[in-house]
């Protein structure tokens, strides 16, 4: 039984002198999702429009859960992948749904060096750093608060990570919104960050998409576009050599849409690296500016996915690492390539590429970052 319900009338208080009539009711929910190894008790918010999308939301490790919404004839899926029980967040998983941080993506060999200082992180992919760390912030409890919003239903979630966790200097507290917006079916995350000494920061969502519905096969049929000129190039750990190196006449260039499948088994270099598509894509719109980044479409649902993003860059990730030994929501067990990600970001091993922009928190500053996950009425 869901429990603290709260209805929002979305949209009250702005465009008044529109006159428009008020825009139905939306609701958030509240049910309990389990308790962690130590005890501490872990909730599952559900956030749900009138225009047929829902998403569920966990305080461990904030992650989306479920997305669902409609594709041709109304018909709606769950779009992501991840667990029906927080058993399996607990347990090892890819990040399925997850808040990365403190530092989303790779840093090189697990060290950086900041106002002349050297920090070692915890290395946990080879020889390198990913995605905050042994226990990054995918594996904690988030506080969470409902939030008014004349845009939709929000929830907030705060967790504060303690200076020297996982090797990262200064104590730093961390806010990520999920607003469900109301007037269209979009999802729209805010981060914000303060820190109490210099730090590094850059924060993503894990989501794995798959738009025909989750555990519905791969997605190789999916047609993708990412307004992006050029990408940066790795290393076999896949850390960036610090090229910028243009899309133009290779398989990275999806200036105009191309399924996913049509290149990732060409024969080049990158792909060989990445095992696939694992790579940050440098987008051409001006830094900080919130435009549209990248979009997605699934032929047989008619389902669109259109994320937009103040970053300037998003990693475009094909699932390559998924093997079939995950079993997820409903049973479906999730094979290679069976989702794909788009984690907008700073790019990777910033801290150590003085070329890229900077990814530097000061007690004075506030990191501050959106990413909105858009799916436009199907018709
Ligand atoms: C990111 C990385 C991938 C992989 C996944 C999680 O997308 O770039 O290499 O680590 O996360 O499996």
């Amino acid at each position: 039984m869901p429990i603290g319900a709260l209805m929002l009338l979305a949209g009250c208080g702005s465009h008044q002198e529109t006159k428009k009539a008020p825009a139905p009711p939306m609701t958030i929910t509240m049910d309990g999702f389990g308790s962690t190894a130590a005890g501490e008790t872990v909730n599952l918010y559900t956030l749900s429009n009138t225009k047929g999308m829902e998403v569920k939301i966990s305080t461990w490790g904030g992650d989306i859960v479920s997305v669902k919404v409609p594709g041709k004839g109304g018909k709606a899926d769950d779009v992501v992948l991840g667990f029906d029980a927080l058993d399996g967040y607990l347990k090892e998983n890819p990040y399925f749904g997850a808040i990365v941080g403190r530092y989303g993506n790779r840093i090189g060999k697990g060290r950086f060096t900041l106002d002349g200082v050297t920090y070692r992180l915890a290395t946990n992919n080879g020889a390198n750093h990913l995605h905050g760390g042994l226990r990054g912030f995918d594996k904690q409890l988030w506080r969470a608060k409902e939030m008014p919003s004349a845009e939709g239903v929000r929830l907030d979630l705060t967790y504060t990570s303690k200076d020297g966790e996982e090797g990262y200097p200064g104590t730093l507290t961390a806010t990520v919104s999920y607003t469900l917006l109301g007037n269209e079916n979009a999802l729209q995350i805010d981060y914000e960050a303060v820190t109490d000494k210099p730090t590094v920061v850059n924060l993503t969502n894990h989501s794995y998409f798959n738009l025909a519905g989750q555990g519905v096969g791969d997605i190789l049929n999916h047609s993708v576009t990412i307004l992006a000129d050029r990408f940066t190039p790795v290393d076999s750990g896949l850390i960036p050599t610090g090229e910028l190196k243009p899309v133009a006449g290779t398989p990275f260039d999806f200036r105009t849409p191309h399924t996913i499948g049509e290149r990732i088994g060409a024969k080049d270099a990158q792909l060989a690296a990445g095992g696939g598509y694992d790579h940050n894509f440098v987008l051409n719109k001006p830094a900080g500016d919130l435009a549209l980044a990248a979009r997605v479409s699934e032929p047989t649902t008619g389902r669109v996915m259109e994320v937009l993003t103040t970053e300037p860059g998003v990693q475009f990730y094909t699932g390559n690492f998924l093997d079939g030994t995950l079993t997820g929501k409903a049973g479906k067990v999730y094979g290679k390539r069976s989702a794909f990600c788009l984690e907008t970001q700073h790019f990777p091993d910033s801290p150590n590429q003085p070329e890229f922009p900077g990814t530097v928190l000061r007690p004075a500053g506030r990191y501050r970052s959106t990413t909105i996950y858009r799916f436009p009425a199907v018709p």
